[in-house]
């Protein structure tokens, strides 16, 4: 039995396409009968904060040089690192905001990700992130399409994919889309999006 965390990062409540398509992904996992439990996260409602002078000081301290006073900088820090040790599956939604991920989301990956927590190097310099077997389903809404753009200005999942693994160990990254959402006669299920689940 599997333990999932739900990632929201629009604003728009019930009106949003990637928490509509983030939610679908959680009820398909659901149905499958082999989740344990779902913690609900939405970044708007609880907007992370953003890292200031002081945090950034300790954040790339080693872990065992950290102060007392310093330490107390980190509680929402700590709070979603262990969200994220405690999920087996990750579902993230996110819209397009000018190409890239939504700004709670970047200011949530800002306040997890961090040296000698999230990722250590050993004594060759070679990088590891630490969480091992965790899976990622990233749902995207978009207003436009991605095949209007050069490859080259894929910025979401690229993104996703390459700071997970690189600063967190996972790479187990699924990617799932609904697009053209301008398009207000759109009348969209999102199961057909995620069939393949
Ligand atoms: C500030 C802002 C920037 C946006 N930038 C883009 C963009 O660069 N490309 C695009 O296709 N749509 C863009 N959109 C449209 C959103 O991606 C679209 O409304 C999407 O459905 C948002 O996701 P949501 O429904 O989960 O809020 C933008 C919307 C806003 C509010």
């Amino acid at each position: 039995m599997k333990n999932v965390l739900h990632i929201i990062s629009s604003a728009r409540g019930s009106l949003s396409h990637s928490k509509g398509l983030s939610s679908a992904i959680v009820k398909k996992l659901m149905d499958k009968n082999d989740i344990k439990t779902v913690v609900e996260k939405d970044l708007t409602k609880e907007f992370p904060p953003f890292i200031d002078p002081e945090l950034i000081g300790e954040f790339y301290k080693h872990p065992d040089s950290i102060l007392e006073d310093g330490k107390q900088l980190f509680t929402y820090a700590n709070t979603i690192f262990n969200e994220i040790n405690d999920a087996d599956i990750i579902v993230i939604g996110t819209p397009m905001h000018n190409l890239g991920i939504s700004a709670p989301l970047k200011a949530w990956i800002d306040q997890l990700i961090r040296f000698g927590i999230t990722y250590r190097y050993d004594s060759d310099g070679v990088r590891t992130g630490v969480f091992k077997g965790k899976k990622v389903y990233l749902a995207i809404a978009s207003g436009g399409k991605l095949s209007d753009w050069p490859n080259q200005n894929e910025y979401i999942e690229s993104y996703i994919k390459t700071v997970f693994n690189a600063y967190m160990g996972i790479s187990d990254i699924y990617t799932f889309r609904v697009e053209s959402t301008a398009n207000t006669n759109l009348k969209i299920d999102y199961q057909t999006f995620i069939h393949n689940i």
